[in-house]
């Protein structure tokens, strides 16, 4: 078991970010410290985390700032006293980093780089620091019908973005072998859940169907992803930083597959019955768009590994925790809006004051 008393979580603002902050501070039994360090881009929401920041003054800190900023990132692990960095700051989006993919070099490889430097520099210093870098199932390439990604599989990203995670997992186990850092990755799926930028897939469409909008599916819409609650994905890296072996990869899945058009087809069907909707008049809306260039096939990961060695499983299945998502994004109408509008900070006033 690893000491985990002040965490360093990056990118904590985030989609998955947020969700692992808040699991690990309500649902296990951590009673140490969290520090936050976010840039804040249009992906990044304090909204996320404003309940937990409102309940957990004293354990739970915010700061806003950029990884690549190793001034910064230095003066954090030292005056925290930092023995744990997990780090999920990143530029996430495949479709983005095709269209602009200068910020995925900089924040997903030198940013990691900075963090890597930082790190190091805290171990010369007599200050041990362990290293959880959050990586994606991407960085394999994309598989025809059959076989899946194990942690041997060889590297061969596509996209800027899965080719700049590549780049830092490649960084994360050179700074390991090399310097001697204790590491350890995790690749995982697709997540879904609240709290998700309406940008990917699953909220994207969610939101387009509850305004009775058409809901864009690339290409044929048979690409396959592999879907995983983010609560599992949460549960798998907390299991990892307590007992992964150090230096070693853990890839995480539900052995979820599902093509595009299955799951916005499921979206029409549950926004259909929690809205008392007319579930033909949802799939009207399906409307199949040009291809993303270069888009990976299927994705599919094996999970042995972590459930072996670490006895972790997957707790929620698709239909569930999709159905959950879809009352979430109901019930948050306000978040959603203040997400759209990009107007978090009144959203945050008006629920918790400050
Ligand atoms: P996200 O885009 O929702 O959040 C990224 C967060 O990083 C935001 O809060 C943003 O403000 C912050 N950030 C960006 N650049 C920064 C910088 N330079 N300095 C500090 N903060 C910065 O992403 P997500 O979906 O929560 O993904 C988190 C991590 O998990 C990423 O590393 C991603 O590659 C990985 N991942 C995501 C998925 C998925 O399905 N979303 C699956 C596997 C792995
Ligand atoms: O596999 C893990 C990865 O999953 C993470 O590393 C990435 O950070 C995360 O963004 C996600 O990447 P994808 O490209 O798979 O997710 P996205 O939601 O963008 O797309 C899912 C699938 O749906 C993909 O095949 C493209 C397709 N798609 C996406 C959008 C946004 C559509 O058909 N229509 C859309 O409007």
């Amino acid at each position: 078991m690893r000491k985990l008393q002040n965490l360093l979580v990056t990118g904590g603002s985030g989609f998955i970010g947020s969700h692992f902050i808040r699991y690990v501070l309500t649902k296990t039994d951590f009673t140490g410290n969290i520090v936050n360090l976010d840039k804040l881009t249009y992906a990044g929401n304090p909204a996320n985390l404003a309940d937990i920041a409102a309940r957990y003054p004293g354990r739970y800190t915010f700061v806003h700032g950029d990884i690549c900023d190793r001034d910064l990132v230095q003066n954090i692990l030292e005056t925290h006293g930092i023995d744990t960095v997990i780090h999920f700051a990143a530029e996430s989006h495949v479709d983005r980093s095709i269209h602009g993919p200068a910020e995925f070099v900089q924040t997903n490889i030198l940013g990691t780089f900075t963090l890597l430097e930082s790190c190091l520099e805290a171990q010369r210093q007599g200050r041990p620091i362990h290293f959880h870098h959050i990586s994606t199932d991407e960085v394999y390439g994309s598989l025809g019908e059959t076989g899946y990604f194990t942690e041997t599989t060889p590297y061969d990203p596509r996209s800027p973005y899965s080719a700049s995670k590549a780049a830092s997992d490649h960084l994360v186990r050179a700074w390991h072998h090399t310097y001697g850092l204790s590491i350890t990755l995790s690749n995982c799926s697709n997540n879904y859940g609240p709290y998700h930028f309406p940008e990917k897939l699953i909220p994207l469409a969610l939101l387009r169907l509850l305004n009775r909008q058409e809901v864009p599916v690339y290409g044929d819409g048979k690409n396959i992803r592999d879907w995983l609650y983010v609560e599992d994905h949460a549960d798998a890296v907390w299991l990892i930083l307590n007992r992964g072996q150090t230096g070693e990869s853990y890839n995480i899945g539900g052995n979820n597959e599902r093509t595009n058009l299955e799951v916005v087809k499921t979206l029409c069907r549950l926004v259909a019955e929690e809205t008392s909707g007319d579930v033909a008049e949802m799939e009207k809306l399906i409307t199949f768009v040009k291809d993303r260039p270069g888009h990976d096939r299927r994705y599919a990961i094996d999970p042995q590994k972590i459930q072996t060695e670490l006895g972790w499983k997957a707790r929620h299945n698709f239909e569930e925790g999709l159905r959950k998502t879809v009352r979430w994004y109901l019930e948050n109408q306000e978040w959603v809006q203040a997400v759209q509008n990009g107007d978090y900070r009144t959203w945050i006033h008006r629920h918790y004051g400050g």
